[in-house]
């Protein structure tokens, strides 16, 4: 485990240690170089002179015995200076730290956190180094009988700062971490196979959340639910011989009278599609299907461990979703908490089925606004891939909030419409609407059914589909939005 500190001051370090800095393309040294190869006489522009080190995006040059300088010196490649930005930034940190983990050196002093990128300031660097060097640094090893290998040498990783950023950047150093450990909860859960992450074990994490950081945790088991009216939540979990779950955890660390902000998260730990069966293709996939639910509970973590000043309620509904003789059948008609009935034509479309009756309980909490996060809709993995989250909301100021947590964590998100023009699709001839619309705007028509539940309070939907998670060889939790909803709460909370 690194771990990090922060430095103003020229670039040293310790014996065995490594220095990394900047070379923008083409072969030109950054600030921090240029001081360091002043240093070693001349050294490091003779390197990249020879042509070794162009200086291209991604690419490294590990320097051994650096006269006057360091026993190591890692050159990174920052692409051209004028298109320098956020991606290029967080990817030549990713670079660095690939790099020093391959080499025996247990310090390495950072010198891209003084690099100039665009506006951005020191606590956001610093933010941004902690969570992508602890991101490129996760592993889930928890499911191997052995482990694999003793992992990289480095213990400690000092990130450079202007002198008069020190204060400011310490902040992004505690907000930078406590991103990093939410998602890596959130990775963890997702990426736990859905034998052993059921409701209750999800229930059992909230727990630990709650006493962890002192939160108040309400655990509504079946028969409140069923007592409250949850039907639609209900028909989900029927078919299920795990126990479904709904989570309450209260972070209240805001003025008393400070209307909370609730987060709500689908909680789907396994999605068969029930009795409208998913194919066999690629179905262990659907263990993800509870990462909306990872990311409640991942953001609750790094709020609680920031004692950020403001109230949230993280919600989870959770359940399985499986076929059998007590399942739900396409036709079932069911009501929900609000009193609205929905005619089941899919038992697949099943996250808005829970995530509608978890709604309509945080009416409760009469919160100043509400965000629901779910791996709702594979057209929205067809619409926007796994670059954005989808974004609808019925208010435009929230939307311009969330929108804006999004670029400020490299979280990011794009709004899609909600109009009523596309309510049409949800018409049923029994009940007072159906839980699908067609192919057509598939995650548009999620949306709207949700929107139908969302009407006593600002409210924004993330859909998580292509986000989440990646397939393939990576196949793995990705934290997604732990970040943006971190800075969503952070800047409620009046931090940056
Ligand atoms: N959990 C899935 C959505 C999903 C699918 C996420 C693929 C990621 C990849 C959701 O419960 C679902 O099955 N949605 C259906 C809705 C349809 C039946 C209207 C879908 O997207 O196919
Ligand atoms: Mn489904
Ligand atoms: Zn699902």
């Amino acid at each position: 485990m690194v771990e990090f500190s922060i430095k103003g001051g020229a670039p040293q370090t310790g014996g065995n240690g490594c220095l990394v800095v900047g070379v923008f393309e083409p072969r030109k040294l950054s600030a921090a170089a240029a001081g360091l190869d002043g240093a070693a006489q001349g050294y490091l522009s003779k390197v990249v002179r020879r042509g070794d080190m162009q200086g291209k995006s991604g690419t490294t040059l590990l320097l051994h015995d650096v006269p006057g300088a360091a026993a190591r010196v890692l050159l990174v490649g920052l692409g051209r200076e004028a298109d320098f930005r956020d991606k290029q930034y967080r990817e030549a940190v990713a670079a660095a730290i690939r790099a020093l983990n391959a080499t025996g050196a247990e310090e390495a002093s950072l010198h891209l956190t003084e690099l100039v990128v665009g506006k951005r300031d020191a606590a956001w660097k610093v933010a941004h180094a902690v969570t992508v060097a602890r991101e490129s640094a996760y592993r889930f090893t928890r499911m191997k009988s052995k482990s694999e290998d003793s992992g990289p040498a480095l213990r400690r990783l000092v990130l450079n700062v202007d002198r008069a950023a020190l204060k400011h950047a310490a902040a992004g150093l505690e907000q930078g971490l406590a991103v990093a450990h939410g998602m890596s909860l959130a990775k963890d859960l997702g990426n736990l196979p859905p034998n052993v992450c059921t409701p209750s074990y999800l229930a059992g994490q909230a727990r630990e959340l709650a006493q962890r950081y002192r939160m108040k945790i309400t655990v509504l088991e079946r028969a409140d639910m069923q007592r409250l009216g949850m039907h639609s939540l209900l028909s989900v979990a029927q078919g299920s011989a795990q126990p479904p779950k709904f989570i309450v955890l209260e972070h209240r660390r805001g003025p008393k009278k400070m209307k909370p902000v609730a987060i709500v998260g689908k909680g789907i730990t396994f999605d068969t599609g029930g009795i409208s069966l998913k194919p066999a293709a690629e179905m262990d996939e659907m263990k993800f299907d509870m990462c909306g639910a990872a990311s409640v509970l991942g953001t609750l973590k790094a709020v609680g461990e920031m004692k950020l000043p403001i109230n949230v309620v993280g919600v989870v509904p959770t359940t399985e979703n499986m076929p059998g003789g007590r399942a739900t059948r396409p036709g079932d008609i069911v009501k929900s908490l609000s009193g609205q009935t929905v005619e089941i034509l899919n038992t697949d479309a099943e996250g808005r089925l829970i995530l509608c009756d978890a709604l309509t309980y945080v009416e409760r909490f009469e919160p100043a606004a509400v965000i629901d996060i779910a791996t709702l809709t594979g057209a929205c993995v067809i619409a926007l891939g796994h670059v954005a989250s989808g974004l609808f909301a019925n208010d435009d100021a929230l939307a311009r909030e969330v929108a804006s947590a999004g670029e400020a964590s490299y979280d990011r998100v794009w709004r899609m419409p909600l109009w009523a023009d596309y309510q049409e699709q949800l018409k049923s001839n029994f009940a007072d609407f159906a839980n699908i619309g067609g192919r057509p705007a598939g995650a548009v028509t999620a949306a709207c059914f949700l929107a139908r539940f969302a009407g006593k309070f600002k409210w924004a939907h993330l859909d998580i589909a292509g986000t989440a998670w990646k397939s393939g060889k990576e196949k793995g939790a990705t934290g997604r939005p732990v970040p943006l909803l971190t800075q969503f709460l952070i800047s409620r909370a009046g931090k940056r």
